[in-house]
């Protein structure tokens, strides 16, 4: 074994169906008496649930919360925490709204709960991201961090079949990237592996059976130990792609991530043959390319990114944005290769390794 250094992020976990029946109790952990609860306007009626459970602890609910955390929005539920003179926050929803949670606590300093609907991963990572003006930007900040989860796959019940995969793509999208991370550590890896194989097993059975509460289970599962490896170490090319896509092109986040996910492998591959090997056996193939891509085919995700809005006429000014401010990377990034994979991922090619 070689040397490492690996910092655990202080963060208390709740698994299992049902978990939410526990809201209650883990804000009293937290010593709040006020909580504010923050949802997006679709789950609403799921913030309802939360307001019934707290009781007397609740101190009110906003609703809008929206994709990449515009500052406006930030702001209006900023101003609203301050108003209700709330203790905590608990976010219930995907990664835009635990991304909405983090960006209160960062000014405030609120404890946050977070109860993910989502395989995204956001509430394992002290990360956040604040859009100004159409930027988004990003930073990592220890206040940030929930400091509980309640996962609970009952809460997934209801998550589309498409997003069920497209957001599990995109936690093994953390997960994969961070194998081949210079700051990987056995810890980190195991963390990798487990959470992917969990969530290539979970998600076909999804497909066959939306209700099923076992893959349900594993999926959350998975995306909790994918998140967990996403808050610990470095993100490539993988990532850099996708904000790129993301934040200058409007594409949405998931789905983004799973069809550019197979084409960054493939680019990584000659670079990290180790990690390539580890992705490919956790998704039971012999290429972790072509697994991550057969994943998302035979399950119903888009493969094309001229399917989900981007125009060819865009691909150099994509290509261009990627290589600014570059993350670290296995493979140095060259510009030829970089705006071929971007044809590629446009078009819904197989991933050329
Ligand atoms: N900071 C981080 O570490 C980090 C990590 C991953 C993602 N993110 C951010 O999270 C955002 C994307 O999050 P996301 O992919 O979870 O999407 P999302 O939170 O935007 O959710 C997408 C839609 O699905 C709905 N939804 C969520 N759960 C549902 C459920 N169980 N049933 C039915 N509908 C449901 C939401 O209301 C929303 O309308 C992006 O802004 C991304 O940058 C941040």
């Amino acid at each position: 074994m070689h040397s490492f250094s690996y910092s655990s992020l202080p963060s208390r976990v709740v698994f299992g169906a049902g978990a939410l029946g526990q809201l209650a109790s883990e804000i009293d952990r937290l010593g709040s008496g006020r909580a504010l609860v923050l949802c997006t306007p679709g789950q609403r009626s799921l913030a309802e649930r939360v307001i019934a459970l707290l009781g007397s602890r609740a101190a009110g609910v906003f609703d809008r919360a929206l994709m990449h955390v515009p500052i406006e929005t930030a702001h209006a539920a900023r101003e609203m925490a301050q108003r209700l003179a709330a203790d905590s926050l608990v976010a219930i929803g995907g990664g835009s709204t635990t991304g909405l949670g983090k960006a209160i606590a960062l000014e405030s300093g609120l404890p946050l709960l977070a109860v993910p609907t989502t395989y995204a991963g956001s509430e394992m990572t002290p990360i956040y991201g604040i859009t100004d003006a159409g930027l988004k930007k990003t930073g990592k900040d220890p206040r940030v961090l929930p400091r509980t989860v309640l996962y609970d796959p009952e809460l997934t019940l209801g998550l589309s079949v498409t997003t069920s995969v497209t957001s599990g793509i995109n936690a093994i999208a953390h997960a994969a990237e961070g194998l081949y991370a210079a700051d990987a550590n056995p810890v980190s890896d195991w963390m990798a592996q487990e959470g992917i194989a969990s969530l290539a097993l979970a998600l076909p059975a999804i497909r066959k059976e939306p209700a099923a509460l076992q893959a349900r289970s594993d999926a959350l599962y998975g995306a909790w130990l994918c998140g967990c490896v996403l808050g610990s170490v470095g993100m490539g090319l993988h990532h850099k792609l996708c904000h790129a896509l993301g934040g200058s092109f409007n594409l949405p986040h998931a789905e983004t991530h799973t069809i550019v996910l197979p084409h960054a492998l493939a680019y990584n591959a000659v670079a990290a043959p180790q990690a390539m090997q580890r992705i490919a056996q956790a998704l039971g193939g012999s290429s972790a390319a072509q697994a991550v891509f057969d994943l998302a085919k035979d399950n119903g995700a888009p493969v094309a990114l001229r399917d989900i809005g981007m125009k060819a006429a865009d691909l150099d000014r994509a290509c261009e944005i990627a290589l600014q401010n570059q993350y670290p990377n296995p493979r140095p990034l060259e510009r030829g290769a970089i705006r071929q994979l971007l044809q590629d991922a446009c078009e819904g090619a197989r991933p050329r390794a």
